[in-house]
């Protein structure tokens, strides 16, 4: 095989958890132009709808796969395993994706202005179930079906450029509004993005003689119609001077989950206009 072929996942099976969302739907993408097929986990049934039309549209005739579940309740994921399992016999690949995401150009519950002394505790307990206890579950049950199969698999655990770097919390502040007024990234963000690196690396070297590979990519922000303020500070923050096209991670996450990354495991890939060099 050359190496373009090697990107390719002709009927591979790929769960996306968050599959609904902003960038699960361009991983989800990334698999059908792969050849393989998305099974895309979600807890809102409305925007599952929606990506599946969107990519039945756009791909027509190819099979994607929609699973309501809450990733944070184990069972759930199981059966989403045992349903896809009867289906295809396999599953070849975990894409760690969901999250609470704090949008700073959306009404994220927890990208209020909310210091973080005062960050409530079911907040904490909240972001970190679906953050971090949600992957778990999820490389615990996906991860074990692909160690016991021969085929072997792929986890990419999806971490952010605030898993390597802290949030510079002064692109968020708004001129005139008194401290605590003022929208901070929450703590849970640093936490779970870093914590999902240390999972990455654990579970690379716990399954690499069953054939299983773990990767962490560490995407830079997505622009999204933030405000024009926030994006001057934002883009000051990066060589590059701009925020990711939602398009520009399909295919580092086609390479992640296909035989062309075949000899890389327990990696951390970052992209993100080279916001941490700085
Ligand atoms: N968008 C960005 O700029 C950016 C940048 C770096 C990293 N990331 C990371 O990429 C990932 C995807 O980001 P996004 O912008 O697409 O977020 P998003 O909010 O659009 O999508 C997250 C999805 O997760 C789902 N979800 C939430 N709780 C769930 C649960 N308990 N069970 C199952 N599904 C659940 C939501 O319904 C939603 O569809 C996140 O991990 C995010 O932190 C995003």
């Amino acid at each position: 095989m050359n190496a373009v072929e090697r990107l390719m996942i002709p009927g591979r099976v790929v769960i996306i958890t968050g599959g609904a969302g902003l960038l699960g739907r361009k991983h989800a993408e990334a698999v059908i132009e792969g050849g393989g097929i998305p099974a895309l986990l979600d807890i809102a049934d409305e925007y599952l709808s929606r990506a599946r039309e969107t990519l039945s549209e756009k791909y027509p005739g190819k099979k994607v796969e929609c699973q309501k579940a809450d990733i944070t309740d184990r069972q759930q994921v199981e059966t989403v395993g045992n349903v896809l399992l009867e289906k295809y016999g396999h599953i070849d690949g975990l894409i760690n994706n969901a999250a609470n995401n704090p949008k700073v150009e959306g009404t994220s519950e927890n990208m209020k202005p909310i210091r973080f002394e005062n960050f409530p505790m079911y907040m904490w307990m909240n972001d970190l179930a679906v953050g971090l206890t949600g992957a778990f579950v999820c490389s615990q049950v996906f991860g074990a079906i692909m160690a016991e199969n021969k085929r072997g698999g792929v986890i990419l655990n999806i971490s952010s450029d605030l898993g390597i770097i802290a949030p510079d919390q002064r692109i968020y502040r708004r001129e005139g509004l008194p401290d605590d007024e003022q929208t901070v990234k929450p703590v849970t963000y640093s936490v779970i993005k870093h914590g999902l690196i240390g999972l990455t690396k654990y579970l690379a070297t716990y399954w690499a003689e069953r054939g299983v590979r773990a990767n962490a990519l560490c995407p830079g922000g997505v622009f999204n119609g933030q405000n024009d303020e926030f994006l001057t500070k934002l883009t000051n923050l990066i060589p590059l001077g701009r925020m990711a096209n939602v398009d520009e991670y399909k295919s580092t996450v086609l390479y992640m989950l296909s035989d062309a990354s075949s000899y890389m495991t327990g990696s951390t890939l970052i992209v993100d206009g080279g916001r941490t060099c700085w």
